[in-house]
């Protein structure tokens, strides 16, 4: 087990629903720590840029345009094996397939509208967290 951080993100759909306090407690409650968080309205270049290497996929421009929708609040969470921690809690991306508990499952109305966003690897971690934070701002 390491020591890791990895970037989340409560997406519009969630922090449209009110979902804010139970999202981010239960990564508490699960022994993750917020190194740091932001509240953010992204704007389409930004929402473009994070999600680059799904610019080819054919869902692109419906991501972009929804996660610029309304506010998002991204987060550095830390802990044992972050990465892999953040993708159990939040479960499958298809809420669909979503183990039962699991955010998705609790929160997700869809493929699409899926509540939470978590890096999938520690390397993709590491490029997504620099994305939003400086270093000196993790804590
Ligand atoms: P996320 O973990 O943020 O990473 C990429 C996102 O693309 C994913 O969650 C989904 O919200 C979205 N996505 C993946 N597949 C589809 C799809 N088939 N239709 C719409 N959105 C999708």
């Amino acid at each position: 087990m390491a020591r890791q951080r990895t970037l989340s993100i409560i997406k519009p759909d969630a922090t449209g629903k009110n979902l804010l306090g139970k999202i981010i407690g239960r990564f508490e409650e699960e022994g993750l720590r917020i190194a740091a968080m932001r509240k953010v309205h992204l704007s389409r270049a930004e929402a473009e840029g994070f999600y680059a290497v799904h610019r080819e996929r054919p869902f692109f421009d419906e991501l972009c345009t929804f996660m610029t929708s309304a506010p998002c609040v991204v987060m550095v969470l830390e802990g044992e094996d972050a990465v892999a921690a953040n993708r159990r809690i939040m479960g499958e991306t298809n809420p669909a397939e979503a183990a039962e508990g699991t955010l998705r499952k609790l929160y997700a109305a869809s493929i699409g509208e899926n509540a939470v966003h978590g890096s999938d690897s520690p390397e993709n971690a590491a490029i997504e967290i620099a994305y939003f934070f400086r270093t000196t701002e993790l804590h």
